[in-house]
This record gives C-alpha cells, structure tokens and sequence, in this order.
C-alpha cells in the first residue's frame, strides 16, 4: 500500500505532507474497522479519553483557562497524548474543542468550568450573523502546528480529529450557552427557516474547514459531534440539519480518511444520520449495536457503545456488560466495529476502570 493511496487528497490536488504522515497509521486495527476491514482486535478509544478523569491532566492544565490551553501546541500534544499511554487506546483524539473554530473567527466565546461554552453575544438575528465569518487555515496555526506534531510522535496510532456539526454549534450560538431544551434554536429553526438555514450553512463551512486543516495536518480520520441533535424529531433533522451536515461530510470526502457522525438520544434519527454521509455511525447505549445495524444500512462501520455509567459498578459488571456490546456487534460480520462508550468518560470515573476495560476488549477479541 503507497503511502499516497493510503490517504488520498482531494483529486487535483498534490497529496499533502499530512497525507504522507498518515501512511503510518494506515494499517492500524482502528483505521481497518473503520474500514470494515478484518481486524487483529477490536479497537477501543474513548470519546472524552483526555480530561479530567486523569490526574496527569489536571497537573499539566493547573491555572490555563481551557481555551487557552487549546492554543498551546505543547500542552495540546502532551494532553492527547496522556489517555494513549495510560490506556493503551487504539486512537488519540485531538484534544481541543468543538467551539475552539468559532473564537477563531472572532466569536466572543468562553468556557466555564462546571458549566461549558458561553457565549457573550448569541446570534439570533441577520445583523448577528454577519459576525460570523469564513475560517482560513491561516486563522488556526496552533492547531496544524499541534496536529502535526502528535502525528510525528503518536506514529502507527491513528489521530482523530474532530469538529461540532452545524446544529450543535447552532445551539451554543443561540441560546447563549448550555441549553435542556434548545427552545430559543428551535424558535428561530420553526419561525425564522431562512435566517436558520444561513445559520447553519454557514457553520457547516467553518466546520468543514476545521476538518480539513487537522486532516491537512495529517489526522487520520474525522468525527462529526452532533452531541444535542437527538432533541430534533426525523422530519425536522431532515428538512433543517441534514444539509448542512451532509454539506460537512461531502466537503471532506476527497480526502480518504473514515468519516464519523456521532450524537446522543440519536437512536431515531440513526437511519437520517447515515444518509447525511458518513463511513462510521457512533452509536449511544440506548440502541444495541445489532439493532443500530439495520438503522444505519449496509456498508456503514459502527461505534459504540457502553452506557458510561456502567464504569462505576464493579469489574465483573462491566465485562458483562461489555460482553453484550461485543456480542450485538458481531451482527457486522466480524469486523467494523470500533469500541467506545455511549458518551464520553465523566470526569468522576476511575481511570483504572478504563484501562482494565481496554485490555478486557482486546482480550475478549484477540483474533
Ligand atoms: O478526549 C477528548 O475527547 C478531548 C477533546 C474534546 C474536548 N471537548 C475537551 C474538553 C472533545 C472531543 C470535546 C468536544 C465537545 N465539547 C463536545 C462534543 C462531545 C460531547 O461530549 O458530546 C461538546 C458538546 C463540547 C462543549 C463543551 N466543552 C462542554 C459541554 C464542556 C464541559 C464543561 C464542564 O466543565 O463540564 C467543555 C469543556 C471541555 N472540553 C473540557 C474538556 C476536557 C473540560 C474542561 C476542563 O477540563 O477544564
């Protein structure tokens, strides 16, 4: 396998040092899943794996605002880092942040501790959106710079990088902050469509273009966190989301590199979300896996899915539990399944947990 066709940029374009840098991770059990390739195990990481379930992490982040910290290269390839070594997971996963492109393009966004992304002036009229301008690589040096050196140092295991799809932004952009309900997006998504549709056409062109400079970059594939959209009904996902997400995946598409779409309370809107485009459907704990598989269609990897809370019962649990995981996976054939939990770690959970479930998927699957 030449390292070009190993991840192949977009047709007229010369493959990027990224593409080259990508080479190593190429064969990786986690990359081949994706792929619905046969595996020498099942692959496991962890949505949330960096953070704050791990002390390492909260000694190097002491007294950095975490947006600040997402402008630090160093810091960003140590903190990416620390879940791999510790874990022995199959992926790093960037660490940064969904709303990390929306200060890059001048959004006055903070994120509180305890509480996550503020946002000083909610968009939620034409004039608003006009803030909301086009992200140029050249916006986000930090990031290549980062992404380029974990791709150096992470070698045969694969980087994921990551970026918040255009409903999920959307949400963060409107109501200001963290919402149960969404009602102020939905107010403007019912009441004002042309003004949503701008909204979120415009997102999925900074989203795609974050993407693109971490797999520039040389990361060797992409997730698409639509962590609220399970709020929507099907027809309104559809009508209102579905192309702007759908604008995201094809942006990327040239490049090779396995596509991910993930969101919570999403088990109806399964079937939409692999229509919207994308190699890999992650799936949360309420729908097993071999359920998820005919919702998603043929030809799709899956990701998932352990309920998080499970972590805290004892051993045996969770290796049961784990165990039910698998089972429902092999529904896919023995391969195309990537492990993960149905949300992401909780900055309670033991980490020896984690890293005893890693190893007990490896083993459970050893091939
Ligand atoms: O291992 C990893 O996954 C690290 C990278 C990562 C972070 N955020 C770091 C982070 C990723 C992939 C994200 C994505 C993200 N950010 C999502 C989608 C994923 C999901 O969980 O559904 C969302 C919705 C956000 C917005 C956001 N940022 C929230 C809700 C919070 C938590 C606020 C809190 O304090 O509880 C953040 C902050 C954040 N992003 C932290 C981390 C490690 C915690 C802040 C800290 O450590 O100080």
């Amino acid at each position: 396998m030449s390292e070009t066709s190993a991840a192949a940029a977009p047709s007229g374009q010369t493959p990027s040092e990224g593409g080259a840098r990508r080479g190593a991770a190429y064969d990786s059990a986690f990359l081949r899943a994706a792929r619905r390739e046969p595996v020498p195990h099942t692959p496991v990481w962890f949505m949330r794996q960096a953070g704050r379930s791990l002390p390492e992490y909260l000694k190097v982040r002491e007294g950095i605002p975490m947006l600040d910290s997402c402008m630090m290269p160093e810091l960003v390839k140590e903190i990416t880092l620390q879940p791999v070594r510790r874990h022995k997971v199959d992926a790093a996963i960037f660490f940064s942040d969904i709303v990390v492109p929306l200060k890059a393009v001048g959004i006055d966004v903070d994120i509180k501790p305890g509480i996550g992304p503020v946002i000083a002036d909610p968009i939620r009229t034409v004039e608003d959106l006009q803030r909301l301008r086009p992200l140029e690589p050249d916006d986000m040096p930090y990031i290549t710079e980062a992404v380029g050196m974990l791709v150096e140092e992470l070698g045969a295991t694969p980087l994921i990088g990551f970026a918040g799809a255009p409903f999920t932004l959307a949400s963060y952009l409107v109501e200001g902050g963290p919402s149960k309900s969404h009602e102020k997006t939905k107010a403007m998504m019912y009441g004002q469509p042309e003004l949503w549709a701008a909204l979120v056409d415009r997102l999925a062109d900074i989203t795609a273009a974050f993407l693109k400079i971490q797999i520039e970059a040389g990361a060797s594939a992409v997730q698409l966190f639509d962590s609220w959209v399970g709020a929507l009904a099907p027809d309104d996902y559809r009508r209102s989301v579905m192309p702007a997400s759908s604008k995201v995946f094809d942006a990327v598409a040239g490049y090779g590199v396995p596509r991910i779409h993930f969101g919570v309370g999403t088990g109806e809107l399964l079937p939409l979300m692999s229509q919207a485009g994308a190699d890999v459907v992650g799936v949360d704990w309420r729908v097993p896996l071999n359920v998820a598989a005919e919702r998603v269609g043929p030809g799709k990897a899956l990701q998932g899915n352990l309920d998080p809370a499970v972590l805290y019962a004892p051993t045996h649990v969770v290796e049961t539990k784990a165990r039910e995981v698998l089972h429902a996976a092999q529904s896919l054939g023995g391969s195309g399944h990537i492990f993960n939990l149905g949300h992401g770690v909780m900055p309670s959970m033991d980490p020896d947990a984690l890293t005893r479930l890693v190893a007990f998927v490896h083993e459970a699957t050893e091939r």
